[in-house]
């Protein structure tokens, strides 16, 4: 199942007579880690949960592959800026997503809890664990049952350095195992550290979209140029 290219065709959207996304066009071919980037309240959030199918668009706004978004929903995940998590302990967190997805493989969800690095936290009710943590939990959440886009909304614009770098490091290892990785991000060090190509949305319309590389040697109106400096 060939979900990329991405294209968006003329996305608008409003709610509440306010026009939060403004005629978006982009396509997007390559299994990189696309960053969406811009200021509070441009729109990067409400993006993010169209292209999940959250916020509905009419079927042709849309295209993954030769696909609408309710034929891919189920290869996609999205992780919250803020982790929702279930009341009870990581294990059954992560138990909870493995059945609603029907996996039965024994051990599936040691292997994730291995591959995130918080099998010592297993037992732990949700509720007690550090911001970091429930991140890296929903994260292993995420990508229980092989999916292939993850949307991850400013997953660590809450951490320290070292949970920072932790989930930098998953998220590059997501990227490398071809899942098709798209996040919100404010920091731009952090864009410069893991991204690859960049969407960058002022005011709900796209502004520049490019390499990383490029957005980082060019020129740029006063608006980037700023976010650069003092984001
Ligand atoms: N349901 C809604 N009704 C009206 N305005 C909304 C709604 N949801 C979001 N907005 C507004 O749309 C703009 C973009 O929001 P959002 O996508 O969350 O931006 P970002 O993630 O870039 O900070 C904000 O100004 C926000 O207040
Ligand atoms: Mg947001």
């Amino acid at each position: 199942m060939n979900i990329l290219p991405l294209k968006i065709n003329n996305l608008s959207y409003s709610a509440n007579d306010n026009e939060i996304l403004k005629n978006i066009n982009f396509s997007c071919a390559e299994p990189k880690v696309t960053i969406i980037a811009g200021n509070n309240g441009s729109g990067k959030s409400t993006l993010l949960k169209i292209l999940h199918g959250l916020i509905k668009t009419p079927n042709n706004v849309i295209q993954w592959g030769n696909y609408f978004i309710s034929e891919v929903k189920e290869k996609q995940s999205m992780v919250f800026q803020t982790p929702i998590l279930l009341n009870r302990t990581v294990y059954d967190n992560l138990h909870y997503v493995a059945i609603k997805k029907n996996i039965t493989e024994k051990n599936y969800i040691e292997k994730i809890m291995r591959k995130l690095n918080i099998k010592n936290i297993s037992n732990i009710n949700a509720k007690y664990i550090s911001g970091g943590e429930k991140q890296k939990v929903s994260i292993a959440m995420s990508i229980i049952g092989n999916p292939k886009i993850i949307f991850l909304d400013e997953p660590t614009s809450q951490l320290d350095p070292v949970y920072k770098n932790e989930i930098e490091s998953i998220i590059r290892n997501l990227s490398n195992n071809n899942i098709k990785i798209f996040m919100t991000s404010h920091d731009v060090s952090q864009i410069k550290r893991i991204g690859e190509e960049i969407i960058f949305l002022d005011n709900g319309r796209v502004i520049y979209q490019k390499c990383v590389k490029d957005f980082f040697s060019e020129e740029h109106c006063d608006l980037i140029k700023n976010y650069i400096n003092y984001a």
